[in-house]
């Protein structure tokens, strides 16, 4: 059998929607822009939201937004995607990694506290693999020290945290709807806030910095010059992107749902078993089950992580790994001298990580053909 790592579900309502804006007349940002970002908003709890190209793009432009001085620090996860911390550089910030909990696999409240100096202006809280980060604590520190909170959600859009929306309980949030992401739109991504002038900013910074979006100028039948408010970029979503993505908005429980019910399954397959460990839910909040991490209890087990994962391949299954620690990939390490002994947690605990297929079509006969292959090359 083979079982690849994702497999994307893209409804027949997405299909007709991207055929209705493809035949529309406008393919850039527009009304189907506007209508996800209100259905969004809607979701978010009235949050603002501005659609944007990536959450990438999302996570730069909040940075900017918060108008955040060049030097600054901004504190983040070691174990995140990349762009978390690149973009923070991209703003002329200095990032500052802080460890994460072994438990959970978000960021370590403690070690932020650790972290922070008469620099700091800012954390990320990245809500890995749809687990929501410790919240209470991170506000408690944001509030003591004057800091912004910014929400990676790219894992997270069904995630709450004691009822609250993720993207909504810190300054800013930014979304992913990558093709592998609960939601998709192949690329894309969502600023939400609850801030109107930050909205605002950001809605101008994503298009140029242009006051006038060209969709509602060509509404009015006097010429309308625009003006160039902002030193802005080009991380508009376009219409094509939101067709599909209001489509899947309304999917998204039913996936959900689904998803809920596989990790639970692995749940169940893992959790008395000592050679595995399950990370931790952080209390109170609800997962988005995005990712099924598991953590390989490594001295039990005869083989590394990496010979686990070639000896799946080998046996059809694709696996995967959530995240290698951003301080310690070749750029971060030659530009900035770091080395594994200064995030020992972080680097021990990726070496126990495996990610496992989880997506609403994964058959229950495929999820089974998984775990009963990661039983056997462990046990042979
Ligand atoms: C935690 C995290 N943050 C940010 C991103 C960037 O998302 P995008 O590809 O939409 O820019 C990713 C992408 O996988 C991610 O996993």
């Amino acid at each position: 059998m083979y079982v690849p790592f994702f497999k994307p579900n893209i409804s027949q309502k997405a299909i007709e929607n991207v055929t209705d804006a493809l035949y529309s007349g406008w393919l850039t940002t527009g009304k189907y822009t506007s209508e996800f970002e209100k259905a969004f908003s809607t979701y978010k709890n009235g949050s603002h939201c501005v659609g944007v190209t990536s959450c990438t793009a999302a996570l730069h432009l909040a940075m900017i937004a918060l108008n955040l001085p060049k030097g600054s620090e901004v504190i983040v996860p070691t174990l995140t995607f990349p762009s978390t911390a690149t973009m923070a550089l991209h703003c002329g910030l200095n990032v500052v990694f802080a460890e994460i909990n072994p438990k959970t696999l978000t960021i370590s409240p403690n070690d932020v506290e650790k972290k922070i100096t008469s620099r700091t202006k800012a954390i990320i809280a990245v809500h890995i693999a749809g687990n929501m980060c410790d919240m209470h604590a991170l506000q408690d520190l944001a509030k003591k020290h004057s800091l912004y909170l910014i929400e990676d959600c790219a894992h997270a859009i069904e995630s709450e945290y004691q009822g609250i929306p993720s993207g909504t309980i810190g300054d800013i949030g930014a979304f992913s709807f990558y093709a592998t992401k609960n939601l998709t739109t192949a690329e894309g991504g969502m600023l939400t806030t609850k801030n109107p002038e930050i909205a605002h900013k950001v809605k101008l910074l994503r298009s140029h910095g242009v006051d006038k979006e060209i969709w509602k100028r060509r509404e009015s039948i006097a010429y309308q010059q625009y003006d160039v408010l902002l030193a802005g970029f080009k991380y508009n979503m376009f219409d094509i992107q939101a067709a599909i993505g209001i489509a899947e908005l309304e999917n998204l429980p039913q996936n959900y749902q689904k998803r809920k019910i596989l990790y639970q399954n692995y749940v169940k397959a893992f959790e008395n078993d000592p050679r595995f460990e399950l990370v931790s839910q952080q209390p109170n909040s609800k997962h988005a089950y995005h990712l099924f991490i598991l953590k390989l209890n490594t001295a039990q087990i005869p083989y590394t992580r990496d010979v686990i994962m070639q000896k799946m391949k080998e046996k059809g299954v694709e696996t995967s790994v959530h995240f290698f620690p951003v301080p310690l990939y070749t750029y971060y390490r030659t530009e900035f001298g770091y080395n594994q002994t200064q995030f020992p947690v972080s680097y021990q605990t990726y070496l126990q990580l495996l990610s496992l297929p989880l997506y609403p079509d994964l058959s229950m006969e495929a999820q089974k053909y998984v775990i009963q292959t990661l039983r056997d090359v462990i046990s042979c």
